[in-house]
């Protein structure tokens, strides 16, 4: 079945099994690899990415409720080439990662959350974000959503 949509700005038209969790086609057809499978049943947040501006769990998301959507990986998450998105930049000011695996679901969940709430604190955090991290970075991914936040905000009000 040819599924059309939309992934990082960029028109796709695909054949393939409507019933492929989107996250199998963004990292096998379109050659996306940020967005991760972890767990495959939307428990761990690895394969986090947004559709139509909305957070969702990509391996429990079959491709076909992707037709006609925008759908944003974190390699799409900057809007401007040239320029960082806040969370990029706050995530290499707190030198977030270990290994690295869980990061890009975590970042896609970050940028959701300061869209939605100004000033995160880390109540804030803890109650919208819960992707596993199993190298335990969660206290600099906390530091760093804060900063990111400030950076939004810096960037906004120099506009
Ligand atoms: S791989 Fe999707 S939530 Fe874990
Ligand atoms: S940095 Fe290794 S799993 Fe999170």
């Amino acid at each position: 079945m040819k599924i059309k949509f939309k992934i990082n700005g960029k028109a796709v038209e695909l054949d393939v099994d409507p019933e492929t969790p989107l996250l199998w086609v963004v990292r096998d057809e379109l050659k996306l690899k940020a967005t991760k499978y972890g767990c495959g049943r939307s428990m761990c947040g690895a394969c986090s990415l947004h559709i139509d501006g909305d957070l969702f769990r990509s391996c429990s998301y079959p491709v076909k409720y992707a037709e006609g959507k925008e759908v944003t990986t974190l390699e799409g998450l900057s809007e401007d080439e040239e320029e960082l998105h806040p969370v990029q930049q706050a995530w290499m000011e707190e030198n977030v990662p270990q290994c690295g695996y869980c990061q890009p679901g975590f970042m896609m969940a970050a940028a959701k959350l300061i869209e939605e709430i100004d000033e995160p604190d880390t109540e804030d955090i803890k109650a919208n974000i819960s992707n596993i991290c199993r190298c335990g970075t969660h206290p600099r991914i906390i530091k760093a959503i804060k900063r990111a936040a400030q950076i939004k905000q810096a960037k906004t009000s120099s506009l």
